[in-house]
């Protein structure tokens, strides 16, 4: 018997903005209540225009063309999807770890969709069942490595998602 949490490891070379888009967009529509996006890496590597694609490609499946402001001052962003809301955090400036309960962060994670830069920032509070994008610079140029790795089970759809955009 294994009481093993099934997870998913995929490389990826994502050789400009628009192909970090794209993954984004993969992935936007299998995203439900409960899921967390985990967006790591460091200072300009990535982590919001993967975010910003991500929920453009949720609003505009409902027609909505909105603008995503970014949450660097406010830590959070919310969304109505209407039937699940999307909380888009930028984590870089938390203070102490207690700021996630004040934010409300914890709820979200149990019943919305979570997509959150910085989120190694959370610490002990990281949920265990999550998809983490990890972001790294290339040498030179514009490419990014992604390591993205699906943690905590319920994420069958990921690998027909990835398979879409090219990805092994
Ligand atoms: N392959 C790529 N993927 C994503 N962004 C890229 C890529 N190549 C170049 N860029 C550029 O790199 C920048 C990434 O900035 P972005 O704000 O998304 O980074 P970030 O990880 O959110 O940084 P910060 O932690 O400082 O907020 C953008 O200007 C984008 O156009
Ligand atoms: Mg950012």
């Amino acid at each position: 018997m294994t009481d093993r949490i099934p997870s998913l490891k995929t490389m990826l070379t994502l050789s400009d903005a628009a192909a970090t888009e794209a993954l984004a967009r993969a992935l936007a529509p299998g995203l439900g209540a409960g899921d967390l996006v985990a967006l790591v890496g460091g200072l300009g590597v990535g982590k919001s225009v993967f975010a910003r694609a991500l929920i453009g490609s949720r609003l505009a499946a409902l027609g909505r063309a909105e603008s995503v402001p970014s949450p660097s001052y406010t830590l959070v962003q919310t969304y109505d999807l209407g039937d699940v809301e999307l909380w888009h955090a930028d984590l870089y400036r938390l203070g102490a770890l207690d700021e996630i309960g004040e934010l409300g962060l914890e709820e979200a994670f149990a019943g919305a969709i979570t997509v959150v830069e910085w989120a190694d920032r959370l610490g002990p509070a990281l949920p265990p069942r999550r998809l983490t994008l990890a972001l790294d610079f290339e040498e030179r140029g514009e490419a990014r490595r992604a390591e993205l790795t699906a943690e905590g089970g319920g994420w069958d759809w990921l690998p027909a998602a990835l398979a879409a955009v090219g990805a092994p």
